[in-house]
């Protein structure tokens, strides 16, 4: 199983933070965001992973993280000129992903979860993560039906049909780089992830994990400042 961590974008909404480095540079009380994905990656068993990055502080990244030693992993890079969307990081990395199975998981979503039985017991498909959040309409968002069988996955709907959001952790076997390379640009102009969840969902192939355990999209003001109060709060109780 490869890693891949997708640390691009250009994280207008955290401006004028992020207009002197990247937002996954950003602290989260006392280490960088991406230490938080990395973390999560090798706690779950994987360690050979690529980290996809905007040109812009390229070399920052570089700096911090190395070939991944520090870590006990081993760190690629690759430089995503534009966002033309998540789907994205399986065209860019296709060389990286060779023949093996690959899990994504985004530079700011942070996670206190140990996925490493779910994702040792993954043999092909796709299989995704879910949670219960009480702002759908910001996420993809999967609909059930009475058995909670997933359904459908919609990308930011006006409507949702439930309140469970699919989190930045997925998972996918080999057959993904061919399906992202096929995508179409969505009304926004982005390939969509979500338009390749679709494809595993419709063949029957998807696995939709729900868990209850903390998650944050580090991508606003607002939840920046909570999870790093969490953090702290973690960290104060530890010691
Ligand atoms: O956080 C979970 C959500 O992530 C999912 O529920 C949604 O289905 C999924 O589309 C995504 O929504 P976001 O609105 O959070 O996506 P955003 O455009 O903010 O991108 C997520 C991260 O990926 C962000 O840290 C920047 C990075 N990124 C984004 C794009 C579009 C890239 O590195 N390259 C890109 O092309």
């Amino acid at each position: 199983m490869k890693g891949i961590i997708l640390a691009g974008g250009r994280a207008t909404r955290l401006r004028p933070l992020t207009t002197i480095t990247s937002k996954q540079l950003l602290p989260v009380y006392d280490k960088p965001m991406i230490y938080y994905p990395i973390e999560t990656l090798i706690k779950a068993g994987i360690t050979d992973i690529l980290i996809i990055i905007a040109p812009d502080y390229s070399g920052h990244f570089l700096n911090l993280l190395g070939d991944g030693k520090e870590f006990g992993a081993r760190f690629s890079y690759a430089v995503q000129k534009e966002p033309k969307g998540l789907a994205d990081a399986f065209i860019i990395g296709e060389d990286f992903i060779g023949d093996d199975n690959v899990t994504m998981i985004l530079g700011d979503n942070i996670f206190d979860q140990d996925f490493s039985k779910e994702i040792k017991e993954f043999k092909s498909g796709a299989m995704v993560f879910a949670k219960q959040v009480e702002d759908p309409e910001r996420f993809g968002v999967v609909e059930f039906d009475q058995n909670m069988k997933a359904i459908s996955i919609e990308e930011k709907p006006d409507n949702p049909k439930s309140n469970y959001a699919v989190v930045g952790l997925y998972t996918y076997d080999n057959r993904i780089v061919e399906y992202a390379k096929n995508l179409k640009p969505s009304p926004r102009g982005e390939i969509e992830i979500t338009d390749l969840n679709n494809i595993y969902l419709q063949n029957g192939e998807m696995k939709v994990k729900i868990f209850d355990t903390l998650w944050e999209d580090a991508g606003t003001f607002d939840s920046l400042l909570r999870v790093s109060n969490i953090m702290a709060e973690k960290s104060k109780s530890k010691q």
